[in-house]
This record gives structure tokens, sequence and C-alpha cells, in this order.
């Protein structure tokens, strides 16, 4: 198995360090390759960093995939499908809501049998829902069919099964008014209390991505036609309202600064009634002249002003965010590097969050202190996103300069999870090393600058 995930030989030291790290971190089940361990060497003792995450085989599954590695990604793909069947029910519940899991391991018994386990959020700590997972698992299936021309896999009939009953959670009707997905609090990357409920642009992005592969992946038939249709106007409403309604720029910041509240009806310009004495003081003089982003969350009164890295470069890949939009986010992080990328490529969220503010929203988590961990740390998991939306934008020099500054590092620091401090200086407090993500994201990130198209089933198709 290892001389196939080596077919395409690493050129640094740093990439033949990464690829063992991966190599090292195969999950097998019945004999195959089905997935990768979340990390080798775990700081605390979360024993689940031994498991297989749905969303951090990801970038993994983009190593095999780029690497001609198909099958790893083809059993993964039947492995975590399979896993859905395993949820219990929940009490008071009246059905299974069919998630995918945030992850799973494989258990061997002493009689030689295995068996499959998994985390619905069932046990997670902080008992957080894993909503981005069935979107990934989407997402990917896209990337393998476009990769491998193996329409066959998405056109079984337990895959199509799975692509309806996805599509159905996500176009479920909840008590909203609003085109976004509502979620709750930690249910996808950040899976901690972070003031991270409602409609977090992570998600949003995962959203948009994922109605245009089920577009094409979910075969119409008498079935799936009218959920078909009514994901179009899904789409189309979610990317006009991401579009105006998220995005910050020195215009729109203005346009808020000075905006009428306490507005009735249909017409009203400021329909979520925003206060403007809520823009934050570290906002006006940060914001460049060219440059902007899409916002961290939004809902009734409430406009989270903080940089969310994944949900912006993510839209980005996507195409949910304009082409004009797009080139902007990449000058905002031109504009702000030491902020957003410092000694670490990427920032996860910009500022962070201190004092009352991160005692009430984050339950006083010691995890997330300032500048650390989710609020505020430097996660290299992220370098294929970085990498991905820059070539995406035409800016390869951005990619290469956040590579030069993360490779040596890394490969020093033995690849942790996440760094800590302003600027990313320092290793993350509680960060396991050996963490595969971070090594998957290097790999990925080098084969994106190798060949920036490389992402392009992922994008939006025309006119959208
Ligand atoms: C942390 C991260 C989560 C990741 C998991 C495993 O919980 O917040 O995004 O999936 O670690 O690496």
């Amino acid at each position: 198995m290892s001389e196939h995930v080596l077919a395409l030989p690493p050129q640094t030291e740093a990439m033949r360090a990464a690829q063992q790290l991966i190599t090292e971190s195969l999950i097998h089940y019945e004999g195959l390759p089905v997935g990768t361990r979340a990390a080798l060497s775990a700081w605390t003792a979360a024993e689940n960093y031994a498991d297989c995450f749905i969303r951090d085989f990801v970038p993994s599954g983009l190593v095999f995939l780029l690497q001609g590695r198909h099958d790893v990604v083809r059993n993964f793909l039947r492995v975590a499908l399979r896993i859905r069947d395993l949820q219990e029910e929940i009490e008071g519940h009246r059905g299974l809501p069919r998630v995918m899991p945030a992850s799973f391991r494989v258990e061997r018994h002493l009689d030689g049998g295995e068996s499959l386990h998994a985390d619905f959020g069932d046990r997670a700590i902080g008992r957080v829902a894993p909503v981005d997972s069935m979107m990934w698992w989407v997402l990917l299936l896209q990337a393998y069919v476009r990769e491998t021309g193996d329409t066959a896999l998405a056109a079984d009939p337990a895959f199509q099964r799975g692509l309806q009953s996805i599509l159905g959670v996500l176009l479920n009707d909840r008590f909203e008014v609003f085109p976004t997905l509502l979620v709750p609090d930690g249910s996808f990357m950040i899976d901690r209390r972070m003031g991270v409920y409602g409609h977090p642009l992570e998600i949003q992005a995962l959203f948009f991505g994922s109605l245009n592969a089920l577009a094409e992946l979910l075969l119409p038939s008498e079935a799936t036609r009218p959920m078909l249709e009514q994901a179009v106007k899904r789409r189309a409403q979610l990317t006009e309202y991401v579009r105006q309604f998220y995005w910050l720029d020195l215009a729109r910041l203005n346009d808020i600064h000075r905006y009428e509240t306490e507005a009735f009806g249909q017409d009203a310009v400021n329909p979520l009634n925003i206060y403007p004495e809520s823009i934050p003081d570290w906002l006006v003089d940060w914001l460049p002249d060219a440059g902007g982003y899409l916002l961290g969350n939004l809902g009734p009164g409430r406009m989270d002003f903080r940089f969310f890295a994944f949900g912006n470069l993510l839209a980005v890949i996507f195409g949910l965010a304009t082409p004009t939009q797009s080139d902007a986010i990449m000058n905002l992080y031109e504009a702000q590097w030491s902020d957003l990328v410092g000694r670490m490529p990427v920032k996860l969220i910009y500022p962070a969050m201190a004092g009352l503010e991160w005692q009430l929203l984050t339950g006083s988590d010691p995890k997330n202190t300032p500048w650390s961990y989710h609020n505020g740390g430097n996660w290299p998991a992220l370098l294929w996103a970085f990498a991905g939306a820059a070539m995406r934008t035409g800016r390869g020099d951005l990619a290469r300069r956040a590579l030069e500054i993360a490779e040596p590092r890394l490969l020093a620091d033995d690849w942790p999870e996440y760094y800590d401090g302003r600027n990313g200086r320092l290793i993350g407090r509680r960060a396991n090393t050996r963490q595969t993500w971070s090594a998957a994201a290097l790999l990925v990130a080098h084969g994106l600058i190798r060949e920036p198209d490389r992402l392009a089933f992922w994008a939006a198709p025309e006119g959208v």
C-alpha cells in the first residue's frame, strides 16, 4: 500500500515527512485502507484523536486523489455512508436526523473480528452536532467522481439514498425566514462554544458547495425532481443573500455606520435591524481601502464582524463570493498579512475575544483563551484552502509566500495542530503533534501551486 502512496515522490524533506505521516495514519477495515487518524500523537487524553474525522480526512482525501490513489477515497466514502446506519435514535426525536458522524474508528476484538464505531455528537466533548460532516462527504464524493470518472459509485442505489436523504436534511424547513442554514453552536470545524451559533459563514459556504455538488450527483427521478428544483431556488436565494448581506468593505461599512434602525416593512434598507453601535473599534482602521471579506455570522440584530478564515477561503473556492469579492478577500490577506497569516498560515479567527466577552461567549473555556486554539490561533490545516483560494484568484505569489513560511516550521515542530499568539509564533499550548491534516494540507498546497486548476471541480457552474 505505502508503495502506491509514494507513487509521486515528494520533492522536499518536509513533503517526504508529510507523506510518511499520512501513510502511518491510515486506518484499515476489512483489510482495506478506509481513512486517516486525526493525530498520531495526542497532547491530551482525548482519545478521539485516534479516530478518523470526516472533515480532517478531506485534505488527506485530496492528497490521495492528486496522487491517483483513488481506492482510499472510494473506501472512505463507502464506509462513511455505512456508518450513518449505526446512529442510535435520540429519545424524544421523531426520527433519525441521519447526519454523518464527526468521526469513526475501527475496533478490533479478541476473536479477530472488527467493528465500526462512530461519534454523531452524542459522545463528542460538549455534545456538539457535526453538521459539516455530511456536506464534506458530498463534496469529497463530487471530487472523487470528477477526478476518476467513476459515475457508477455515485449512481449506486445506496449512494443515491444517502444523497437524497442529505439533501432532505439540508432543505428541511425549520423556524427560519433566511435562506441560510441555521445551526447550533460548534457544529463545524470550530467544535466548541465560540459564539458561532446561528448562521456561521463556514456552514453557508459548505451549504452552497454541497447544493452544487448534489445537483450534479443526485439523479433526477420522480422522488428527487421536486427536491432538486427546490435546491436550485434555495441556492439562488442563498447566493444573493450572502453576496449582499455578508459582504463587508469600506463602502458597506460606511452604510452600516449610518444605518437607520427600527424600520418595519419589505423595503427596509437595514432589514436585520443592525445597530451601528455594534461596529467594533478594531475594525474601522483595520479594514483596508481595497479589501473586504464576508462576515462571520448574521442574524436578527447581529453582525459578527470577526474574520473567519475557512468560511472566506471556501467561499472563494466554491464561487460563493463573486470574482470581485474574491479578489478583495485576497487583497485583505495581503494588506493584513501579519494578523491573518503571520508566522503560520493561517489565523482561524481574527481578532480573538478577551475578558468578559470571552467569559460569556466561550463559557470561560481555558483551551480557547485569547490568541489560542479556535480563539485566534493559527491553523496549518487551512493551508490547502488558502493555497486553493490564492490560486483561484491568480495570487500564486501569496500561496507561495505562505508555503515558504509554513514548510520549515511544520517540519521542525513535528506537524502541530495549531499555533498560539497574535502572529502564531508559539506552538499551540495544548496542540497535538503529528496532526495528520496539518501534513496533508502542506502536500495539497504544493499540488495546487503546481496545478492551479486541480480544485476546479468545486467551482460553481457558469451563471451561478
Ligand atoms: C478539533 C478541531 C476539529 C477537528 C478535530 C480533530 O476538535 O476543532 O475541527 O476535526 O480537532 O482534528
